[in-house]
C-alpha cells in the first residue's frame, strides 16, 4: 500500500520530510474517510476491519511523531476530550419543531386534504421515512467541518454534546467533496439510537456488573449520549440517520428528497428505506409495508413520517403551535396498556441474580398476551413506588421484556402492599447478598436448584451443547426430581428415568437419550460457552478456543496470559480464573470427559468451493439449522454474514424470509433458495 507500513509496524521515518509526512497523513485520513463513508453510508465495504485498524494504527503513529500535524478532523480525533462538569447549552438557529401524531388511516387522509386546501388544491409529493424511536440532535458544519453538535432540548435551547456525537463513528467529522462540495455552512439534524441487540448486550452487561438497567434502546441512547464524559460514550454503540435541516446557508434545495440524496453525497447516513410517494396512497401502503418488516429491523422505529417533498410547499403550508402543517407522523397501534399487578415473585438467574418479576392480569398489548413484566430490581420498584395491587401502565416494546412503566396513583385503593426483596434465596434459603452500592442482589449458593435450573438450559441451548427437546419444562422436572444435580448428571440419565416425568412414553424418551448421545460430540467453544463462565459469551468462547486448543491449557493459564488477549480485560480474566479455580468446576469439567463429552477444535475448512463466497441467511431452511448451514459454508471456505450488503455474495431465502430479502433486492444481490444452497456446497 505505503512505503511506510510493514506489518502495522512503523519501519523508520529515516529522512523523510516532514513535507512528505504531511502528504502521507492527508492521504491515510482521505483512505479512512472513504473507507468511513463504504462501510456506514453504503453498506458495502471494501476492506476488513484489520486493513482499516492498520490504516488507523499508521495514522495514529505518525500523528503521535507530529503533534503539531494533528488537525480536528482528523479520524483520529474522535476521543480525546477530557470529562466535563456539566453540559454547555445550544441554542437553535431555528427551532426543532416536533410532529403532529396520527394513529387512524382516516387521520392521514384529513392531514393530506389539509396540505392540499393549504395549497389552493395543488397535489404534492410525499417522502416517506421511518419514524426513528431515538433522540434527535443537530449537528453544524461550517465549511464541511463539523462544529458543534447539540440535543433537541425543548426545541429551542439543547445541550452542547459536541465532544459525545464526535465520538460516534458513523458521524463524518468532516463532509466529503467528492461529488458535490459542501455548502458553507448548513446544520444536519438527525436521530441517534442503538440498535436492539447492542441494547441487549449493554444490559446484559450492566446487569454483571450490578449497574442499573436502561428502559429500553431508547433510553440506552439518551444515557449513552448525554455522559459528561465522552470516553463513556465512545464505549457505547450508537448510530444516526440525518432526516432534515436546519440554517443553510450558500445553497439552495427545491425538494426534501435532494436534501436526502445530498445527505449520502457527503457521507451523513440516511435510513435505507426512504422512499418518494407521488400521493397519499402511497404512503399509506408504504406504512403498510413498513409495519410488516419493523419486527425484523435491528433497530427501534415508532411509526413512519410523511414529509411534503417540495420545499416551496412546505414555506407555503408553515407551522401550527410548534409543529409543522407539512408533516405527519402516522404511528404504530400503542404497545401499552393498564392492567394490575397481582403479586410480584423473584426469579432466581444462572448468576444467582435476583429479578423481581410482577405477576400480571392478563392483558393483550399490540397482539400478544402479557402476564409478568419485568421489575428489573429493588431500586427500581422504589423509584417508581410499584406496590402489589396497583394498577399500572405496561409496555412491550419489540423485543423488551414487557415493564412496568409507571403506576396509575389514582386508582390506588389503599389496600396496596410494598415489596422488599427477601432476605434469603426464595429458591434455597441461603441468606442473599447484596453489596452496598450494588443494584443486583444474588444469591450465593452455586448448588441452588434455581441456578442448577438456569444453568442446565444454558448448557442444552442452542448455541451452547444444542441438546435438541430438552426444553425448560424437562429440566425443570429433572432438577426438581432429583435426577440431576450438576451439569454433568445430564449424562447419566437413563430412558427409565424420563419414563418418571409427564408426558413421556418410550418413543419420546428414547429420542432423549438419542439427543443427548448426539449432543457429547461438540466443540470447544461451544462447550465453554455452555459452561456459563461470567463474562464468556459465544464470542468470548471461540476467541479462547481458538487460542487455547483444549480446556486443560486454559484451565491453567494465568492472569496475566489471559489479559495478553486482546477481548479480554481484568474483570473478565479474574472471572476466568475463578472459574477454574473452583473444586467443583473443575469436577463437573472431568465428569463431562469421562461420560463421553468430546470436542474438536473448530472446524478448519477442508474444501475450498466456496472461497471468497460470503452468504447471508434468511428464513427458515427445511434441511439445516442456521448453525449447520453455517458450518458448511465455512467447510468449503465461504463466510457467512448477518447482515445482507452490496458485497453479499448470495442471500439464501428460506420460509418466511425477513427484510434481509428485500434488502438483497434492492441492492441486486442473487437470491438462491435451500435447493441451489445444497448443490452450491455439495
Ligand atoms: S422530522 C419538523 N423525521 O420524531 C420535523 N423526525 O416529534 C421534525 N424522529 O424530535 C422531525 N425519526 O426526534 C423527523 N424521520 C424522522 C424522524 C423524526 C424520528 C423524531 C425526532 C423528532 C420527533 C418528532
Amino acid at each position: 500500500m505505503d512505503d511506510f507500513v510493514e506489518g502495522g509496524e512503523v519501519v523508520s521515518m529515516g529522512n523523510i520530510s516532514k513535507e512528505e509526512v504531511k502528504k502521507e497523513i492527508e492521504k491515510l485520513r482521505k483512505e479512512i474517510r472513504y473507507h468511513d463513508y463504504r462501510y456506514y453510508v453504503l453498506d458495502e465495504p471494501e476492506i476488513s476491519d484489520a486493513e482499516y485498524d492498520k490504516l488507523m494504527r499508521r495514522l495514529q503513529e505518525l500523528e503521535k511523531e507530529f503533534p503539531d500535524l494533528v488537525t480536528p478532523d482528523s479520524p483520529t480525533q474522535r476521543v480525546g476530550a477530557p470529562p466535563r462538569e456539566e453540559f454547555g447549552t445550544v441554542r437553535h438557529s431555528i427551532p426543532m419543531l416536533s410532529l403532529s401524531n396520527a394513529f387512524e388511516e382516516t387521520e392521514v387522509y384529513d392531514f393530506d386534504r389539509r396540505v392540499r386546501k393549504g395549497l389552493n388544491g395543488k397535489k404534492p409529493e410525499y417522502v416517506a421515512e421511518p419514524k426513528i424511536d431515538g433522540l434527535a440532535v443537530e449537528i453544524v458544519y461550517e465549511r464541511g467541518l463539523m462544529q458543534v453538535g447539540s440535543t433537541r432540548g425543548d426545541g429551542e435551547v439543547g445541550e452542547d454534546v459536541t465532544e459525545n456525537l464526535k465520538t460516534i463513528k458513523s458521524i463524518p467529522l468532516k463532509l466529503r467533496d467528492e461529488e458535490i462540495p459542501p455548502p458553507r455552512l448548513i446544520e444536519v439534524r438527525g436521530e441517534v439510537y442503538m440498535r436492539r441487540d447492542d441494547f441487549h448486550r449493554l444490559n446484559q452487561e450492566r446487569e454483571r456488573r450490578g449497574e442499573s438497567l436502561f428502559a429500553n434502546p431508547r433510553n440506552a441512547a439518551a444515557g449513552s449520549l448525554r455522559q459528561l464524559d465522552p470516553k463513556v460514550t465512545a464505549s457505547r454503540p450508537l448510530g444516526v440517520f440525518f432526516y432534515g435541516i436546519g440554517r443553510v446557508e450558500g445553497r439552495e434545495f427545491k425538494t426534501h428528497w435532494e436534501i436526502l440524496q445530498s445527505f449520502l453525497k457527503w457521507g451523513l447516513v440516511v435510513n435505507p428505506y426512504v422512499e418518494l410517494c407521488s400521493d397519499i396512497e402511497g404512503c399509506i401502503n408504504y406504512f403498510n409495508k413498513i409495519s410488516e418488516i419493523r419486527e425484523k429491523l435491528d433497530y427501534e422505529i415508532d411509526g413512519v413520517v410523511f414529509k411534503v417533498n417540495q420545499l416551496e410547499y412546505q414555506r407555503r403550508l408553515g407551522e401550527i403551535s410548534r409543529s409543522p402543517r407539512w408533516a405527519l407522523a402516522y404511528k404504530f397501534p400503542s404497545i401499552q396498556a393498564t392492567t394490575r399487578i397481582r403479586d410480584i415473585k423473584v426469579q432466581v438467574g444462572r448468576t444467582g441474580a435476583l429479578t423481581p418479576v410482577a405477576i400480571l392480569d392478563t392483558v393483550e398489548i399490540g397482539g400478544a398476551r402479557v402476564s409478568r413484566a419485568t421489575l428489573h430490581n429493588q431500586d427500581e420498584i422504589e423509584r417508581k413506588d410499584i406496590r402489589i395491587g396497583d394498577t399500572v401502565l405496561v409496555q412491550r416494546a419489540g423485543d423488551v421484556i414487557p415493564e412496568v412503566v409507571k403506576v396509575i396513583k389514582e386508582k390506588r385503593t389503599g389496600k396496596e402492599r410494598k415489596f422488599e426483596l427477601p432476605p434469603y434465596c426464595p429458591v434455597c434459603g441461603t441468606k442473599i447478598s447484596h453489596p452496598s452500592g450494588e443494584v443486583v442482589a444474588r444469591c450465593p449458593n452455586i448448588s441452588c436448584p434455581a441456578r442448577l435450573k438456569e444453568s442446565i438450559k444454558h448448557f442444552a441451548s442452542k448455541q451452547a451443547l444444542d441438546i435438541e427437546g430438552l426444553g425448560d419444562k424437562i429440566v425443570e422436572a429433572l432438577v426438581d426430581k432429583g435426577f440431576v444435580k450438576s451439569i454433568s448428571d445430564l449424562y447419566r440419565l437413563k430412558k427409565e428415568d424420563f419414563l418418571t416425568l409427564e408426558g413421556f412414553a418410550e418413543k419420546s424418551a428414547q429420542n432423549m437419550i438419542d439427543a443427548l448421545e448426539r449432543s457429547k460430540n461438540t466443540t470447544l467453544d461451544r462447550l465453554l460457552y455452555g459452561l456459563g463462565i461470567r463474562h464468556v459469551g459465544q464470542h468470548l468462547a471461540r476467541v479462547l478456543a481458538e487460542r487455547f486448543g483444549d480446556i486443560e491449557s486454559l484451565a491453567k493459564a494465568s492472569e496475566q496470559q489471559l489479559l495478553q488477549i486482546p477481548e479480554i480485560g481484568p474483570e473478565v480474566a479474574a472471572s476466568i480464573k475463578d472459574f477454574f479455580t473452583s473444586r467443583e468446576n473443575l469436577r463437573v469439567i472431568r465428569e463431562l470427559e469421562k461420560l463421553g463429552v468430546r470436542y474438536e477444535k473448530r472446524e478448519k475448512p477442508t474444501g475450498d468451493k466456496l472461497k471468497g463466497l460470503t452468504f447471508v441467511f434468511t428464513g427458515e431452511l427445511d434441511n439445516f439449522t442456521r448453525e449447520e448451514a453455517k458450518e458448511k459454508v465455512e467447510k468449503e471456505g465461504g463466510k457467512v454474514s448477518s447482515s445482507v450488503s452490496r458485497r453479499t455474495s448470495y442471500v439464501v431465502v428460506g420460509k418466511n424470509p425477513g427484510s434481509k430479502l428485500d434488502k438483497a433486492r434492492r441492492y441486486g444481490v442473487k437470491t438462491i433458495n435451500e435447493e441451489e444452497f445444497i448443490r452450491l456446497i455439495s
